[in-house]
C-alpha cells in the first residue's frame, strides 16, 4: 500500500497536478513545505518593519496612504501564508514562536537599515520586483494552498513594485540631491537583493529536492538572472547606475554577465549577524508579547460565543 501511494504521488507531481492537504505526502515533502511557507510569511511580516519606519515621515499624504496600503498588504500576504502552513498540522503561534526563538529564518534582504525615504522607492522597485520574480513561478508550485495564496500575493506585489519605480521617477526629475538619494539607495540594495533568491545552486542543499518535488520550479541562479535581466534596463531608464563593475550585456547568452554577490556577507546576515537582525527580532517579540492580550480577548469571546450557540 505504501508503494502504491508513493506512486500515485509522483505520477501526479510528474503531471502537474495539485497536491492537497487531504492527498498522501512523504513526510520530506510536508516538512520542506512548512519550513519554506512559514519561512515565506515570517519573510511577509519582519518586511513590514523597515517600510513602516517610514509611515509617519511620509512626504504627503498620497505617499503615505500608498506606503500604508502596501505594509498591510505584507501583513495580509504573511496571514495567506501562515494560513497554508496551518493546512500542513502546524500552528501559527507555533511558527511566531519559532520565529521569534531564531529557530525559523525569514528573508536577508530585511535585516538592511531603510536610512532614507528613497529606501521607500528602492525597496518597491528592487525588493518586490525580486520578490515577483521568486514568486510568479510559484503559482506553479505543487502544493495547492501555497500555488493559490501566491496568485493573490502575485497581483499586489507587482502594485507594490510600480509604486516603488514610480516613487523613484518623481525624485529622479527632483533636485539634484534627491537623484543624488536615489543613487546612494541602489548602490546600498542592490547586492542584498540579488542575494534574496538564495546561495548559489552549488551551495543550495535543497534546491535539487525541491525541484523534484515540484515545490520548486526554477533554481535561484535561474530567477537571480532572470531578475537582473529585468531590472538593468529598468535603471537606465530611471536614470541609475547599479553597483556591479562586471554588469555587461552579453550578446552571445542574450543576458546580461554580472558579478558575484559577496556570500560571506550573506551568511553572515542569514545567520543572524545582519545590520538589523537583533532589532527586527526584538520588535517581533516585543509586539507578539503586546498583543497577547487581543489574542486572548477574541479567543475569550470565539469561547463565549461557541457556548451561546451549544446552548
Ligand atoms: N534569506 C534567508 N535565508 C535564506 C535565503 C534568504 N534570502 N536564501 C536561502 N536561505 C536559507 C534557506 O532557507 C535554507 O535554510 P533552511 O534549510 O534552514 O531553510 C538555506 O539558506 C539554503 O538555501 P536553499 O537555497 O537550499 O533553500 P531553499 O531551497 O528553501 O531556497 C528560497 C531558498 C529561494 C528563499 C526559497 O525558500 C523560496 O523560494 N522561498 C519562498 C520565497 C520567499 O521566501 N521569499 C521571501 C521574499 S520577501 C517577500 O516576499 C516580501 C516582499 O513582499 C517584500
Amino acid at each position: 500500500a505504501g508503494r502504491d501511494l508513493q506512486a500515485d504521488f509522483d505520477t501526479k507531481v510528474a503531471a502537474k497536478q495539485r497536491i492537497e492537504p487531504r492527498d498522501w505526502m512523504p513526510e520530506g515533502y510536508r516538512k520542506t513545505l512548512v519550513r519554506q511557507i512559514a519561512q515565506h510569511a515570517h519573510s511577509e511580516i519582519i518586511g513590514m518593519q523597515p517600510e513602516g519606519d517610514w509611515i509617519a515621515s511620509a512626504p504627503s499624504l498620497r505617499r503615505k496612504a500608498i506606503l500604508l496600503a502596501k505594509v498591510q498588504d505584507e501583513a495580509g500576504h504573511g496571514l495567506y501564508l501562515y494560513a497554508a502552513a496551518e493546512t500542513l498540522g502546524v500552528d501559527r503561534a507555533e511558527l511566531t514562536e519559532r520565529l521569534i526563538e531564531g529557530r525559523q529564518k525569514y528573508s536577508s534582504i530585511f535585516n538592511y537599515p531603510s536610512l532614507t525615504y528613497a529606501d521607500v522607492g528602492v525597496i518597491g522597485w528592487l525588493v518586490d520586483g525580486a520578490a515577483i520574480c521568486n514568486q510568479v513561478p510559484l503559482c506553479r508550485t505543487s502544493f495547492g494552498p501555497y500555488a493559490r495564496a501566491m496568485v493573490r500575493i502575485c497581483k499586489e506585489e507587482s502594485f507594490h513594485q510600480r509604486q516603488g519605480y514610480e516613487l523613484l521617477m518623481r525624485m529622479m526629475e527632483g533636485t539634484e540631491s534627491q537623484r543624488r538619494t536615489v543613487q546612494e539607495a541602489v548602490d546600498r540594495w542592490w547586492w542584498p537583493s540579488l542575494m534574496m533568491f538564495g546561495p548559489p545552486d552549488a551551495d543550495s542543499p535543497n534546491t535539487r529536492q525541491s525541484l523534484e518535488w515540484g515545490i520548486k520550479i526554477d533554481t535561484n541562479d535561474a530567477l537571480r538572472r532572470k531578475f537582473v535581466d529585468m531590472t538593468v534596463p529598468q535603471a537606465d531608464k530611471l536614470g541609475v547606475t547599479l553597483p556591479d563593475p562586471e554588469l555587461v550585456w552579453n550578446r552571445d547568452s542574450g543576458q546580461y554577465d554580472f558579478g558575484e554577490p559577496d556570500w560571506e556577507e550573506f551568511k553572515q546576515v542569514v545567520s543572524g549577524n545582519g545590520p538589523r537582525n537583533g532589532e527586527r527580532v526584538d520588535r517581533r517579540r516585543a509586539a507578539h508579547e503586546k498583543g497577547a492580550w487581543v489574542r486572548e480577548a477574541a479567543a475569550a469571546y470565539a469561547n463565549k460565543h461557541r457556548k451561546d450557540q451549544e446552548v
